[in-house]
């Protein structure tokens, strides 16, 4: 029996949360859209139909409170709603609420710091975030490498003139070839699709993994054919630091592998106890791959869903872009002080679609004292995301797509603290500077060069998203790619 209740013991209510998450989960796996499509006008502001499940009950704090236990089976969850709540745990008692709920598919297809606690994970982390940083954007070597990969994906989008066509795969090249060449210093051709079938396959087989892991494993299914796949990534990054070891130069590391590998080096000469280890070096460049791919490619195909739903968004920003920019420089990060509507659609974009809902579930490593309340160590924690993202109390209209959520009534940009896609404190995304450069180099891109639509015209285009359970799935959906 799963039953939800708020902390406090008088006013506890039972709620049939599983048969909607099983719901989920179930329509995840036998990847069919909801029973009903609903297409979502621009100025409602009321939850639409599809988001009528467990996730906006949960959003009526003020009907159960801003601490809720969930029960998934013998699992106890708390949940934890709305912006301050949120912000609560995770920057004012950021220590407490640092740690990661144990995760039986990921343990299986691959450790590291997405998944790992204590000394490891802090030291992953550490080298992760100085190397994204020093490595990555302070020589603004990520930068060019995106600007390259541009052009890239725009000289691909002219040879598939004029049909209509999904972009889904189109994206997820771009996007992939960026963590590439993060990590192993190199691009892919285009025509490498393998990657993908397997972030594809990740997205929704592992929610029911995370479960049932014990019957998963004696259940036949394609579950099986995916840990086979990782197997198959991780021989090739094994392979890759391999040829990587061969071939450093100290004095000029090309990227991750070569940052990585230089730290393990150092660390065998002085023979210190270290997390700097083949093992985590392999577990980590696959988190990178897996937590860097699907989440900023889905990202950008929703924005360009968005754009072709509403053509004016789209024609304001090209005009936007034209007058700053002009068609044929490429854009640098710098511009983007300079787009204020640009900027504003793609944290809009962000905001509404409201990718990871649930977070990545945290942990109590210890009995954690908050709001009045103890939390038990061991209790998984869910700083519910869609209750920040979604709060009546935070957007002036939080079921409307609207860029003036990040507007002032001069049109300049405007920040909210309550903009947390990438969650926040200790535990809060490492990508996030790379996927917000990513998402506005790509995008504006495109926007120089094409002018986007739907082959059934506005209306046609559907918003909702594909599944909404543990993670909000745009659909697939078709493009036309007009040359400007
Ligand atoms: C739009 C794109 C992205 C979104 C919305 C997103 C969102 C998130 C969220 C919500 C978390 C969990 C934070 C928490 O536990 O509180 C997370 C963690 C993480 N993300 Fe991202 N992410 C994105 C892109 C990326 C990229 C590009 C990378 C890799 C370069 C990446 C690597 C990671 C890693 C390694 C973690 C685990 C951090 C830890 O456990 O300490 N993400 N992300």
């Amino acid at each position: 029996m799963i039953f939800l209740e708020a902390l406090r013991p008088s006013r506890s209510i039972h709620v049939f949360l599983h048969i909607i998450h099983l719901w989920h989960l179930f329509m995840a796996l036998i990847r069919r859209p909801y029973p009903e499509r609903h297409t979502i006008s621009s100025y409602r502001d009321s939850p639409p139909p599809w988001r009528h499940s467990g996730l906006s009950v949960l959003l009526r704090k003020k009907m159960y409170g801003p601490v809720i236990t969930v029960y998934l089976g013998l699992q106890r969850v708390v949940v934890l709603v709305g912006y301050e709540t949120v912000k609560e745990a995770l920057v004012d008692q950021a220590e407490d609420f640092s740690g990661r709920a144990p995760a039986p598919f990921a343990y299986k297809a691959t450790k590291g710091l997405l998944i790992s606690n204590g000394e490891r994970w802090r030291q992953l982390r550490r080298f992760t975030l100085t190397t994204l940083r020093d490595f990555g954007m302070g020589r603004k070597k990520m930068e060019s490498w995106i600007q390259e990969e541009s052009k890239h994906l725009v000289d691909l989008l002219r040879e598939n003139q004029p049909a209509p066509f999904d972009p889904t795969f189109f994206l997820s090249r771009a996007v992939s070839n960026v963590i590439c060449a993060l990590v192993f210093g190199q691009r892919f051709s285009y025509k490498d699709a393998q990657l993908l079938k397997l972030l594809f396959f990740f997205s929704t087989l592992s929610q029911l993994y995370n479960i049932f892991p014990r019957l998963m494993d004696y259940l036949p299914g394609q579950h099986h054919a995916i840990f086979r796949e990782v197997n198959e990534l991780r021989k090739f990054s094994t392979e890759k630091i391999r040829e990587h070891q061969e071939t450093l130069n100290p004095d000029d590391p090309r990227d991750y592998i070569d940052c990585f590998l230089m730290r393990l080096n150092e660390v065998e000469k002085n023979l210190v106890s270290t997390e700097f280890h083949h093992e985590n070096l392999t577990a980590t460049v696959l988190n990178l791959f897996l937590a860097g791919t699907e989440t900023t490619s889905s990202t950008m195909r929703y924005t360009m869903m968005l754009l072709i739903k509403y053509p004016d968004i789209q024609e304001k920003m090209q005009k936007e872009i034209d007058n700053v920019i002009g068609q044929t420089r490429s854009p640098t990060m710098e511009d983007r002080k300079s787009l204020p509507f640009t900027n504003a659609v793609i944290h809009e974009a962000q905001r509404f679609l409201d990718l990871v809902p649930l977070n990545v579930p945290h942990y109590a490593t210890k009995d954690i004292s908050f709001k009045g309340y103890i939390i038990p160590k061991d209790t998984v924690v869910i700083p519910l995301l869609h209750s920040v993202l979604k709060s009546v109390d935070q957007w002036d209209n939080p079921w409307t797509f609207n860029p003036n959520h990040f507007l002032d009534h001069n049109g300049n940009f405007k920040l909210n603290p309550a903009f947390i896609p990438f969650s926040s404190g200790k535990r809060a995304c490492v990508g996030e500077s790379l996927a917000r450069m990513e998402l506005f180099l790509f995008l504006v891109t495109l926007l120089q060069h094409f002018t986007f639509s739907s082959p059934g015209g506005p209306e046609s285009v559907d918003i909702s998203p594909e599944f909404s359970s543990l993670g909000n799935i745009p659909r697939r959906y078709q493009l036309i790619a007009a040359p400007r």
